[in-house]
This record gives structure tokens, C-alpha cells and sequence, in this order.
């Protein structure tokens, strides 16, 4: 249960793809249908292939973020603040307080706080402001979605300015789905619907690949084509010919598969289901897990299991190496350890200490969840092991 990350199960369509693929430079039928599927599922005219996530934000904060940018953003993933300050930007984060919370009630813990939003842009100034970046499904808060209602919002202000969103859709395809469950407005809309209303309200959506679409790779894409200008030429220096990107075709073939499955409710809704069920079943036994469930995983409290562990000891990194040895399942830390330490390379301390029990796409079965509850369910013996 170490990550999602490359770790859904593809289906027995994306590796019969796979077998197929063409395997050219250039010019390559796979990158052709690759095309098609992304034009299809997540909308917009270009497209620029990477080999993952990360080199998307590479390629993005090469081109956009300098000494002195701001990047106003819901919440950070690792990968993304990596890359921004690299190159000399900084982030400012502007959840409500409520995404916090671990216990809660909030649909939408992913969603930006509006006016901290505008008050941001009036702080620092729109010449240092590149873009606002959207990560769908915030991934280190709990994997927790953000309301389409609270793009727009997002959308109306960044056009006030004359300002770009990016979105980070790596994990689009699940809060699409937790919007049909939560927002009244979109109860009766499709996948593609939401994917492609989510996707319209951004200039520049990414995406992993390892996540979007259950296989390897990535993607850029956009309808505005001064910023292909500012992108394309950084893809054959950093990744690869423009028709593969640093992928291979196979992975190629088995992106353009995935993604339509991403529009399968069916499909979409399998891992987010055994999440809930995960995280209800420990709520009914007073764990502290994160709530409401959310993507990816389910997310455990270290602060609260480990509160005899201070921060600067890595609660969670220490409950993440207990938990292993009391239950023999592998989960991740989420927390200060992999927090990104500051300019002069001291500790910075996450706003959250979790435990996150990944659940991939179509890997695990009712019953080994069920299994792996019990060993979360060894609580108090994992305090003495801590
Ligand atoms: C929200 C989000 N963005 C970006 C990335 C980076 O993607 P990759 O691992 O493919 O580089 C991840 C990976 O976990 C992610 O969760």
C-alpha cells in the first residue's frame, strides 16, 4: 500500500494495446491515437508528451517561474515545489483552515480560499504572478478533491488579472468522480462532462500518466499556442522527440487506453469506494483517519496515534515504520520527512503527519482491505513499538 504511483493495475486492453504499438521515431500511428484519446477525454488542441509527471512541472517552471515568481496554489505536491524552487519561486498555499482538520465534514477540502486569492495577487503584483496552479484530488492533504464551483471562482478571479491557471490533473479523474458524489449541480453529469468542464477552466493541464490513466508517462496540454512556443522547444532537450516524449510506445498505447477508461464510472469508482470503506470502518473504531475519504488512500493522523513522537522525530515516518512491523503492510509517510527542507537546508515541518495506505486502481479485493484493516486496528500495540 506504498503508492498509486504506476501501481493501478492496467486492464487487459491497455497490455493488448501495448502489443500493437508502432514503433517509430517519428511519426509513430501510436502518438496518433495518443493524440485522439487525450483530445477526447481531457479536451484542448496541443499536446506535448513527457515521461511523468514531474517533467511536466520541469518543462512548465523552466518556462514560466524565475527568481522572485509566485506561485499561488490550493496546496503543494513535493514534486511541484521542487521544481518551482529550482528555479528561484515561491508558493503560497490557500486552503481554508478546514482542509486541515482531520476529522471533518467538508466536501471539498481541496478547494482555494477566493479571497486569499485575490488578496495574494494584490500582495506581490501580477508581473510576478506566472500562473495559479490547481491540484486536483490534493494529494498530500488526504487526497482531497476540490468543487467545480470553486474552480470557476478561481477562473472569474485569475481573468480579473489577466492571469493563467495551471492544473495538475494527475489525479483529475477521481475528483471528477467525488464531484458527481457531492456537488448538486453535476449529480447527472458524465465523466466527460466534469473532465472537460475541469480541464476548459485551466490554460495548462498536466498530467501524470502513472495515475491519470493506470500506465507510465505524461502529458502538457493547451489551446494557446504561445505557450506551446514557450514549451516545445524545452521537450527534445529535456524528454525526448516531440511525438514520444521520452516515452515509449508501448506506454503510449496503453496512456491512450487508460484514458478512456478514466471515463468508466465503473472503473473510476473502484478505488475511492474501497477508500471510503477503509476509512468508515476505522472511524466506527475511533482511528484517527482523515475525513471525509478522499483519493489515492486512506490517511492516518500520526500527530494523534503518535502524540508522545515530537515533530522534528517524524511521527509519521516512525509510525509508518511500526505499522509495518506490527502488520507487514508497506504504507507511505506523508509528513515532515518528506517535507522539502528550506534554502539552507533545515527542517521544515508538514502541515499534517499522516500515514497513507495507498489504494491503487484494480489491485486489491474487499477481502485484503478487510485484512489490512486489522492491522491498522493494532493501534495501541503500535504505540509501544513506536
Ligand atoms: C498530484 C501529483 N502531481 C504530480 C505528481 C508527479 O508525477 P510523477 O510521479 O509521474 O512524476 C504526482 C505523483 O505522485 C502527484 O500525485
Amino acid at each position: 500500500m506504498l503508492t498509486d504511483s504506476g501501481t493501478n493495475a492496467m486492464s487487459d486492453r491497455q497490455l493488448g494495446a501495448m502489443m500493437i504499438a508502432d514503433d517509430a521515431y517519428a511519426g509513430s500511428q501510436s502518438f496518433v491515437r495518443y493524440q485522439k484519446a487525450v483530445e477526447d477525454v481531457l479536451g484542448k488542441k496541443f499536446l506535448l508528451p513527457v515521461h511523468q509527471g514531474r517533467a511536466a512541472e520541469n518543462i512548465i517552471t523552466k518556462a514560466f517561474v524565475k527568481e522572485g515568481s509566485i506561485i499561488p496554489m490550493n496546496y503543494h505536491f513535493t514534486t511541484a515545489l521542487a521544481h518551482i524552487s529550482q528555479y528561484g519561486g515561491k508558493i503560497e498555499e490557500l486552503l481554508y483552515d478546514e482542509a486541515f482538520v482531520i476529522n471533518s465534514k467538508r466536501s471539498f477540502k481541496g478547494d482555494m480560499r477566493l479571497e486569499k486569492l485575490e488578496e495574494c495577487i494584490n500582495r506581490y503584483g501580477v508581473e510576478v504572478i506566472p500562473y495559479i496552479r490547481m491540484e486536483a484530488s490534493t494529494n498530500l492533504i488526504g487526497g482531497q478533491p476540490f468543487s467545480i464551483d470553486n474552480f470557476r471562482g478561481v477562473r472569474r478571479i485569475v481573468d480579473k488579472y489577466g492571469l493563467k491557471i495551471v492544473l495538475d490533473a494527475s489525479l483529475l479523474g477521481e475528483n471528477a468522480w467525488l464531484v458527481k458524489q457531492r456537488e448538486e449541480e453535476f449529480k447527472c453529469s458524465t465523466m466527460g462532462e466534469n473532465l472537460k468542464i475541469m480541464t476548459g477552466l485551466a490554460d495548462i493541464v498536466y498530467f501524470s500518466a502513472r495515475k491519470l490513466s493506470s500506465s507510465r508517462g505524461g502529458g502538457i496540454r493547451t489551446n494557446d499556442e504561445s505557450i506551446v512556443r514557450a514549451l516545445e522547444p524545452l521537450v527534445p532537450l529535456f524528454e525526448g522527440f516531440l511525438t514520444y516524449g521520452g516515452m515509449s510506445v508501448r506506454e503510449i498505447e496503453s496512456i491512450a487506453v487508460g484514458l478512456y477508461e478514466t471515463l468508466d464510472e465503473d472503473m473510476i469508482c473502484q478505488s475511492p469506494k474501497f477508500i471510503a470503506y477503509l476509512v468508515n470502518a476505522f472511524v466506527k473504531k475511533n482511528a484517527p483517519v482523515v475525513t471525509p475519504a478522499g483519493v489515492l488512500g486512506c490517511h492516518a493522523d500520526a500527530m494523534e496515534i503518535c502524540s508522545h513522537i515530537p515533530q522534528p522525530q517524524y511521527p509519521a515516518g516512525a509510525w509508518a515504520a511500526a505499522f509495518f512491523l506490527v502488520s507487514g503492510v508497506r504504507g507511505m509517510e506523508r509528513g515532515s520527512l518528506s517535507n522539502q527542507r528550506d534554502e539552507y537546508g533545515n527542517e521544515t515541518y508538514a502541515d499534517m503527519e499522516l500515514l497513507r495506505l495507498a489504494v491503487p486502481r484494480r489491485v486489491f479485493t474487499s477481502s485484503r482491505i478487510g485484512a489490512d484493516m486489522l492491522g491498522l486496528l493494532l493501534i495501541p500495540s503500535l504505540q509501544e513499538v513506536t
